[in-house]
């Protein structure tokens, strides 16, 4: 009975109000979000990639989105850093344009602008760089001898482990599930959190998190085949295969 009473209150958790529908609430949580390219362009099945290294998909705070559309982006606020944003944070589909991140901006950066430590686009872009490098998820995983391979497969608890023994907070997981006949989800996109200090928190699942992923998650660029990686099925992280 009382399993029953909490997954209606769960359920009517799913009505409330949702983040997005209250812009002017503060964030609390940035999540900075990796990629592996490999996984991606498996999805889009519009791009190659040779990069071998988890790469930046973006810097979201928790709440918000679209802030201030008249704020618009310019690649010469940013113009020292993007070199390093080729590299770590490329547009797999249109490795020349500026688009992905003009698209980033837009969408969290105008609102991540509201705390005074990000409220430039220099001071959003390049925070979320010296995050990712401090993070280092791609060595995180090779020093816990989680790297990518075609013959071996890994159990989720095996990622999850070597990257909570190192950060020290839960993060959140996504595969590409397997589609009918396939034994393996794949290793797609990893989320680490941080506070408005940029210290490192669990990415907890708030009510609204856990009803939206139940209702399939909008498409943004084919990446709603990513869903939360589950515990029964291997893993499997795509190597980059050689090109010639
Ligand atoms: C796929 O790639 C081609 C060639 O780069 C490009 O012209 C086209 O716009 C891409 N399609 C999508 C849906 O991204
Ligand atoms: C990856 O591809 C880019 C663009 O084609 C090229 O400049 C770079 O040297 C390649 N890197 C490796 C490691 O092959
Ligand atoms: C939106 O951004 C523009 C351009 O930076 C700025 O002038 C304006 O004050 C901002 N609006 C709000 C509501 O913050
Ligand atoms: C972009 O920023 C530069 C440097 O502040 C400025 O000179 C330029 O006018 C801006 N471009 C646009 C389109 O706002
Ligand atoms: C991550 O760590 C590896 C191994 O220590 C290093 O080679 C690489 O340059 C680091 N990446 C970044 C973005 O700092």
């Amino acid at each position: 009975m009382r399993f029953i009473a909490v997954a209606v209150i769960l359920c009517a958790g799913c009505f409330w109000p949702t983040a997005s529908a209250h812009p002017r609430k503060e964030w609390t949580k940035l999540i900075l979000t990796h990629q592996w390219p490999e996984t991606f362009c498996s999805v889009e099945k519009n791009c190659t990639t040779n990069v071998s290294f988890w790469t930046l998909h973006g810097l979201w705070p928790d709440s918000g989105m679209m802030c201030n559309t008249s704020w618009h982006f310019n690649a010469s606020l940013i113009e020292d850093l993007i070199p390093e944003m080729k590299k770590y944070w490329p547009d797999l589909l249109k490795p020349s344009s500026p688009e992905f991140w003009e698209y980033e901006w837009t969408k969290h950066g105008t609102c991540a602008a509201k705390a005074d430590s990000l409220n430039s686009q220099h001071k959003y872009f390049s925070k979320a760089l010296e995050l990712y490098k401090k993070f280092n998820l791609t060595n995180v995983l090779e020093s816990n001898r989680i790297v990518p391979s075609e013959q071996q497969h890994y159990t989720l608890y095996e990622v999850e482990t070597a990257i909570t023994s190192f950060y020290n907070v839960k993060t959140k997981i996504q595969c590409v599930h397997p589609v009918k006949g396939d034994q393996v989800q794949i290793l797609g996109q990893i989320e680490i959190c941080v506070d408005r200090d940029f210290q490192l928190i669990d990415c907890q699942k708030s009510i609204e998190e856990i009803c939206s992923n139940d209702i399939p998650a909008v498409s943004v660029s084919g990446q709603s085949e990513l869903r939360v990686c589950d515990h029964s099925t291997p893993v499997y992280y795509p190597p980059v295969p050689s090109r010639s």
